[in-house]
Formats: structure tokens, sequence, C-alpha cells
């Protein structure tokens, strides 16, 4: 992706250095380690985080550079992004993560959960590093946010009263976090105004809330293959995204047949049935570009320049998805 038109575009040389960078920093003890972390930081991650991360840098310094604290924090970033996965794996007892072997199924679990855990220590140890207490702060809450996303999935799992609040309250623990913290972290390394801060966070929020909702669509919208898992596994899962709160509303007979915790095939396909029948799918992606819409806004708190261009970008990239 050279394109100008690519978000990535301007930190493409940069993401690159980046995955390096991370390779070397994590395997540099140990070689299981690196094996997992190679392994990683390679598997054809797109590096959003990290990328947003060394944008927002570009578009706040004053000459556009990336400073070595901004470089640091990028790491950080995908640090954290990265063991969460590897942990999420575990719990989801995922085989394959965009389409290759996770750690989990390449090692074994113990590998996995120390892979992960090592990986959140080394975090939190460069985060200290950064000698920047609100940032310090910012990310350790990130780090206590992701579990609590977790958790509140696992509790509400195949429950039907859930609220489209409680969803997105969810959604902003597991994946809107890590987007809004690391976006104002990095504003503020660049010693950025409060207000300028807040709606960086905010950027990243919205970003990170339209992202999870794209990707709960995906799991009804897109093809098995493409997915590389069969469409419907969240539902079948017992975790209730936003297209099927929104066709509980129309087809309230949903709610029994949930309850069963859809063990029955025919079950799950009736339920699939009338997620499709209902406006739940037409009224995600409204919500999803509502929140795009209000993430693009925060940007203007930014002077144009070439970064704050990508950085719009980066919010239709989001969406183009669910073409
Ligand atoms: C992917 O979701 C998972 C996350 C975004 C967060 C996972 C967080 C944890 C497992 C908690 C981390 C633990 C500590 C100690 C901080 P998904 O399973 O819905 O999506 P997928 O299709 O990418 O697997
Ligand atoms: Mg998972
Ligand atoms: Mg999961």
């Amino acid at each position: 992706m050279t394109s100008v038109l690519s978000p990535f575009g301007p930190v493409e040389a940069d993401l690159e250095r980046l995955r390096q960078n991370l390779t070397r920093l994590v395997s540099a003890k140990h070689p299981i380690l690196a094996t997992a972390a190679e392994h990683l930081f390679s598997a054809g991650g797109k590096g959003i985080r990290p990328a947003i991360v060394l944008l927002i840098a570009r578009a706040t310094t004053p000459d556009g550079e990336i400073t070595p604290r901004h470089w640091r924090l990028a790491e950080i970033t995908e640090m954290i992004h990265t063991a969460s996965l590897v942990h999420d794996d575990v719990i989801d007892t995922a085989d394959v993560r965009r389409g290759i072997d996770t750690v989990n199924t390449l090692f074994d679990n113990r590998v996995a959960v120390l892979a992960g855990d090592y990986l959140f220590g080394q975090a939190a140890w460069y985060l200290a590093n950064l000698d920047n207490l609100e940032v310090v702060k910012l990310l350790s809450k990130v780090i206590m946010d992701l579990p609590e996303g977790e958790v509140r999935q696992s509790l509400t799992r195949f429950d039907p009263d859930v609220s489209m609040e409680d969803y997105l309250a969810k959604s902003f623990y597991k994946t809107a976090s890590l987007m809004s913290g690391s976006s104002k972290a990095s504003g503020l390394l660049s010693g950025v105004e409060p207000e300028v801060a807040e709606r960086l966070f905010d950027f990243g929020r919205d970003l990170g809330i339209a992202f999870q909702i794209v990707d709960d669509l995906l799991d009804f919208t897109a093809s098995a293959e493409t997915l590389g898992k069969p469409v419907g596994s969240d539902l079948s899962q017992g975790n209730l995204t936003a297209p099927v709160l929104f066709a509980l509303q129309e087809f309230p007979q949903m709610r029994e047949l949930i309850l069963t915790e859809l063990e029955d095939p025919q079950d799950l396909k009736q339920v699939l049935e009338w997620v499709y029948q209902s406006e739940g799918i037409p009224r995600s992606r409204q919500l999803a570009r509502d929140y795009a819409h209000r993430a693009a806004e925060a940007l203007h708190s930014l002077p144009d320049s070439l970064a704050r261009r990508a950085l719009f970008q980066m919010v239709d990239y989001v969406l183009e998805r669910l073409r």
C-alpha cells in the first residue's frame, strides 16, 4: 500500500521499522518468545493502532516529526493489543488468526498465557519509563479496561436483555479504550493543549466503537471464507452484537430461542434469518457511520497537515470494510 490515498501512506516505512523493533525488543531474552514474537508482529496485522499513534505524532509535533517517546508509545500500544489477542485466542480457543496458526496452536496454552503476560509486563515497564504520569495513568486504565470488556462480554452471554448501552460500553472497554487512550497519549507527548488532548481521546473512542460495530457486522455479512470462521460465530457463542440487539426490537420472539443458548442448529438458523429480515444490519451500519462521523469531527481540533488527512482517511478505511 504505497498509494497516497492509503491512510498508512505517511507512516508506512515507520510501521515496518516498528515491527522490526518490536520483534527485537520482545525477543531479546527468551528464544521461545522470539519465535512467538516474530510470528506475532509479522502476522499480517495492519498496525492500525500504532499507525494512529504515529500519525497523531506527525500531526501534532512542530516539524511533523516522530520523537523517540512517540516511537515508544506506538510500540507499547501494539504490545498491549497483541498481548490481548494472544490471551483472547486462549479464551476463545481459536486455532487461527488472520489465516495463520495462533500461539496456542503453534505452541500450547501455557506458552500463550506466558507470552501474553510477558508482553503486558514489557508494555508496563516501557510505559513507566516514558516518565509521564498522565500517559502512565491513561494506558494503565486501558490495561484495566480490556479485561473489564472481556468479563462483561462473558457475563452477558445469551442474555437477550442486554441493552444497546451495555453493548456500546462493552465495545468501549474491549476495543475503543486502547484507541482513545493511545490517541490522547500521543497528543500529550507532543504537549498539545488539554482541549486538544480531550478531542484526541474522543477521536480514538468514536473510531474504536465504529471499528467494533463494523467488526460485529462482518460476522453477519462477510463470507465464512473471508472471516476464517463460520458466519454468525459471535451469535453462536452468545455474543449479542448490534445487529441482533436491533433485530430483537422487531422480533421479540428471538428472546426465547436465544435463552436456549442456540444449541440446536435449527434455532441458530432461525435467529440468523430474523436478523437478516430485520433492519438490524442497516441500522448497525448507520450506527457505525454516526460514530465514524463523530471521530472525523474530532480531528478538526488539529491543524491541517498530510498526517491529519491520513487520519481522516483512517476513518473512511474503517467504514470501507462495510462494503
Ligand atoms: C478480540 O475480540 C479481543 C479483544 C479486543 C480484547 C481481549 C482482551 C482480553 C482477553 C483481556 C486481556 C487481559 C489482560 C490481562 C489485560 P474478539 O474475540 O471478539 O475478536 P477476534 O475475532 O479478533 O478474536
Ligand atoms: Mg476472539
Ligand atoms: Mg474474544
